[in-house]
């Protein structure tokens, strides 16, 4: 068995020739910002999503820029993928789990488990898939990151009782692919998003079933994220300058969690 780059120079060998990223979901307000970040890094970005219109909507192909349509449900989808790139692209250095589905809220006695296995099957299954397919490759290649986009909800679960849960998952995933892959030269980190401004949740925003204003309040910065927020914390964990960070979820929050339950606190809202 290889037994990888443990310091990672096989990694930024690699990214100086243009080495592979897969990104799932590269056509959301997300996957996007991430997949245009990579390929300003020097990636060669496979841009991944089960919608192609999407794809066609928020990027440009180019050389570097190679579109792919991929329902990351369908195991044998990703495994087709990973063939096709070990054999045109030489491997895998990189992985992006981005592909997700929100969920209407709703109390739990309501939530239909049709829909929470649906939402499982891409936010938790979906990941896991791709993880197992590609992550091969990255080790015969002499090592690899992966990164894998949970939310905010990994860490403090908001009344969303089948996506937070799915999330939860997939951060403890993170942890153990870390520990398994780890003395093989791939690194596994999440990217625990806060309330950050696609084009989905200005939807929310504006159709009032979030609060922007609300939000500011109970946040330590006083805002939202932005989506080029989330793709420069992915570029640095991708890539060689996180060399000695597996296993952990990085909130991009604007410190949300830090403060959020400030509001128990009513002497202070009157300082
Ligand atoms: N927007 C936020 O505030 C926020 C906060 C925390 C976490 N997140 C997470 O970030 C990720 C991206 O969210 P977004 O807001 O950009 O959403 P989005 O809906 O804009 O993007 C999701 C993309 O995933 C694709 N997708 C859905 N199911 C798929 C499947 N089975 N196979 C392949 N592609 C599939 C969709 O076509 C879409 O392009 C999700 O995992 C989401 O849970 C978002």
């Amino acid at each position: 068995m290889n037994s990888g780059d443990k310091t990672g120079q096989g990694q930024e060998r690699r990214k100086r020739g243009g080495a592979c990223v897969v990104v799932t979901g590269a056509g959301g307000g997300i996957g996007a910002a991430v997949a245009k970040r990579l390929h300003a890094d020097g990636w060669t970005v496979i841009a991944t999503d089960m919608s192609v219109e999407a794809l066609e909507a928020s990027l440009t192909q180019d050389e570097r820029m190679v579109f792919a349509s991929l329902n990351v449900s369908d195991k044998e989808q990703i495994e087709h993928l990973a063939a096709m790139l070990n054999a045109r692209e030489g491997g895998v250095a990189g992985l992006v789990n981005i592909a997700g589905v929100l969920q209407d809220v709703k109390p739990l006695l309501e939530m239909d488990q049709e829909v929470a296995r649906r939402i499982w099957d891409v936010n938790y299954f979906g990941a896991e898939n791709c993880i197992k397919a590609l992550v091969t490759s990255m080790i015969a290649g002499g090592g690899g990151s992966i990164v894998n986009i949970t939310s905010i909800n990994e860490l403090r679960p908001l009344p969303l009782h089948s996506y937070a849960p799915s999330k939860v998952a997939l951060g403890a995933l993170t942890a153990l692919a870390a520990g398994e892959f780890g003395p093989r030269g791939v690194r596994v980190n999440s990217v625990a998003p806060g309330f950050t401004l696609t084009p989905i949740f200005r939807g929310k925003l504006e159709s009032g079933k979030r609060d922007a204003g609300t939000i500011e309040d109970h946040t330590a910065m006083g805002r939202l994220v932005e989506t080029s927020e989330i793709a420069s914390t992915v570029s640095f964990l991708i890539g060689d300058d996180a060399s000695a960070i597996t296993g952990v979820s990085l909130p991009v929050d604007c410190g949300w969690l830090a403060t959020s339950h400030w509001m128990n606190f009513r002497e202070l809202s009157a300082a």
